[in-house]
């Protein structure tokens, strides 16, 4: 949940395009600032000292320390912004945290789990410790281990060795990066769980967090891999394992161009990545099908035999990418008739869940990191299931440990509450269900290309609603005294509830809840006072059954007992009219797909709302981009 960035240049300052350590990792704070932003802290090795800053809340303190306590001018340094998890938010507890006598400086981004044990162990030696956190005892760890196990000699790999030695000694999730003043043309890194990328340069080489952290300076990244430590100066980068075995990085062309990680004129990366919706999809729907309509998904590298053995697909992920699962799943049961469960990847694994080699785990994830997420797919496939990713973030960690990526091509999205991702893996998700439909022929080919028609419809439909979205904004900003808001959905609408709910919470600290329409007369109903908004998400009036029906029945129950209804409907539906404040129409889609339109007003809304009320929509409290820890 941290942002890391490391990077070593040339001493002499040629052939790195004359980089600073400084304004390296500085920028790549700020970029990747989203990951966290309790306290920020970067250490330089400069002069045969570790010098180091480091403030509580957000980057701009740390900017404002510098700007009154410098930093000497080197190529060799570290930087790191912090989600707390162990201590508070203090200046105390930022990284970098100093150890063997303030000569190492350690940031750290996960949980070290046996972190008391160690901290006993070290204190049973006479180290002392400033902070509450289990990183202080990681430096401390490391520090020890280089001045007592290695005499601090650094002709035999130095701080390398003593990374290694550290990291048989800890348990838990973690990214680790360390300086040390004896070998000031060096960074050495360790990761375990936690995300961790190598970015190659001409004399300068990187490392981050996400490629965010140096995506100004190179686009030749490297993956790195489970348990891994990585040596950086400015010609060379060496991976070993923990226990000094030389390894193998995979080196991928980072396709983000700085420009689409900036704002592009908006207020707001959120307000950009909304806008973003229609390229979201379209890209994430592009060559994947044939001129015959025919599905093309060759990233799927699962023998096609074993899919079609599938007899249950279960959705593991969190939050909002688990509401997208929640939509998928009605369009996988509906076209491949395959039960599909829908899971809260942190309640999965304890469940005992049933599960075996004819199972299709679906992984759903934007970063690619969430740790919740990751620990389950790593236990399904412990249990002998197929498992497949969808994330947004090219070589991150849940892919590489799953049998097959499907990614989506959202671009990289930087605030924190997900909209443009969510979109992005609902259209993913019905590539999924339409190629294993395709697969094991349950659907015809003609009606796989309808629904690929119709799907390319989308992105042209979501931008009429963008365009049109002016009164929505407008009723938004009379609502920002509001103090609950409720949602109401049925069928693939109670998702989008769900969503749009979490939306206002998230980023208008508003309490919001999403219930299904039919729910309603089981007890939410006695919710609704004089006045209560409530929004309604219809179903198309040419739906199946009589759904759109008992939706209107809902809206007038809410309406009679003074609720303020708020409607998102199918253009042209008029029997809602007559129960609403105010009806937000989307143009007409099959039922299926309407999550893709119904979506977009509701995150407008909160976008809205959350603005008018001054709130920072792109780094909410309390909250980080990738939740990285359990
Ligand atoms: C959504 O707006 C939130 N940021 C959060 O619920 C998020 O969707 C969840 O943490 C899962 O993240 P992931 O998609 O990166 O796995």
């Amino acid at each position: 949940m941290c942002g890391i960035v490391g990077y070593v240049g040339r001493p002499d300052g040629h052939g790195n395009a004359g980089h600073s350590a400084l304004d390296v990792v500085l920028e790549g704070l700020r970029r990747l600032e989203y990951r966290g932003y309790d306290s920020a802290g970067v250490a330089v090795v400069a002069d045969g000292v570790i010098s180091s800053r480091k403030k509580s809340g957000k980057l701009s303190n740390l900017l404002a320390e510098l700007e009154a306590r410098p930093l000497p001018e080197t190529v060799t340094g570290i930087g790191h912004t912090r989600w707390a998890t162990h201590g508070g938010p203090t200046d105390q507890n930022a990284h970098p945290h100093l150890s063997d006598g303030g000569k190492l400086a350690l940031i750290h981004n996960g949980i070290i789990e046996n972190f008391a044990e160690l901290k006993r162990e070290l204190m049973a030696k006479g180290v002392t410790f400033a902070s509450e956190t289990d990183t202080e005892v990681a430096a401390a760890l490391l520090g020890d281990i280089f001045r007592t196990k290695l005499n601090g000699d650094v002709s035999d790999g130095g701080l390398t060795r003593a990374m290694q030695l550290a990291c048989q000694r800890l348990e838990g999730a973690f990214t680790l990066l360390a300086v040390h003043a004896d070998q000031p043309d060096v960074v050495v890194a360790a990761r375990r769980n936690s995300p961790l990328v190598v970015g190659l340069g001409e004399g300068e080489n990187f490392l981050g967090s996400d490629v965010s952290g140096f995506i100004d300076y190179t686009r030749r990244a490297v993956e790195l891999g489970q348990d891994q430590i990585v040596t950086i100066t400015a010609d060379s980068v060496d991976i070993t394992d923990f226990y000094g075995a030389p390894a193998e990085g995979k080196e991928y062309h980072v396709d983000w161009d700085p420009a689409s990680a900036e704002k592009g004129g908006f207020s707001s990366f959120m307000a950009k990545e909304i806008n973003d919706q229609p390229d979201a999809v379209g890209q994430t729907l592009l060559g994947r099908s044939d001129i015959n309509g025919k599905l093309t998904l060759d990233e799927i590298r699962i023998d096609p035999e074993l899919l079609k053995q599938v007899n249950k697909i279960i959705v593991l992920a969190c939050g909002t990418a688990a509401y997208a699962g929640t939509v998928a799943k009605y369009a996988i049961e509906n076209w491949c008739r395959i039960p599909t469960e829908v899971e809260l990847a942190h309640e999965f694994r304890y469940r005992d869940p049933i599960l075996d080699a004819n199972t299709l785990v679906v992984s759903i994830s934007q970063s690619g990191e969430t740790m919740d997420t990751l620990m389950a797919v790593r236990y399904a496939r412990e249990q002998g299931a197929k498992t497949i990713s969808i994330c947004n973030t090219n070589g991150s960690t849940i892919p590489r440990e799953s049998d097959a990526v499907l990614y989506t091509h959202a671009g990289p999205e930087i605030a924190v509450a997900s909209t443009k991702a969510f979109l992005a893996q609902i259209t993913a998700a019905y590539l999924l269900g339409l190629y294993l439909a395709q697969l094991r022929g349950n659907i015809f080919s003609g009606q796989i290309k309808d629904v690929l028609a119709d799907l390319n419809k989308i992105p042209a439909k979501i931008q009429s609603i963008l365009d049109n979205s002016g009164p929505l904004r407008e009723l938004a900003r009379s609502m920002k005294d509001e103090k609950s808001v409720l949602f109401l959905g049925r069928h693939v609408g109670y998702p989008v509830a769900l969503e749009g709910a979490l939306k206002l919470k998230e980023i208008a600290y508003i309490h919001a809840e999403g219930f299904a329409a039919g729910e309603l007369k089981h007890g939410p109903i006695a919710l609704i006072d004089e006045g209560q908004p409530v929004f309604v998400v219809v179903p198309s009036p040419r739906g199946r059954d009589s759904l759109h029906a008992k939706v209107v029945s809902n809206i007038q129950e809410v309406r009679a007992r003074g609720a303020r209804t708020l409607v998102i409907a199918e253009e042209g539906d008029e029997a809602v009219k007559a129960y609403a404040e105010h009806v937000f129409y989307v143009p007409e889609t099959p039922t299926l797909l309407m999550p893709l339109l119904t979506t977009v007003p509701l995150q407008i809304f909160a976008l809205e709302l959350a603005s008018a009320k001054g709130y920072d929509v792109d780094q909410p409290r309390n909250l980080a981009k990738s939740v990285t820890v359990e």
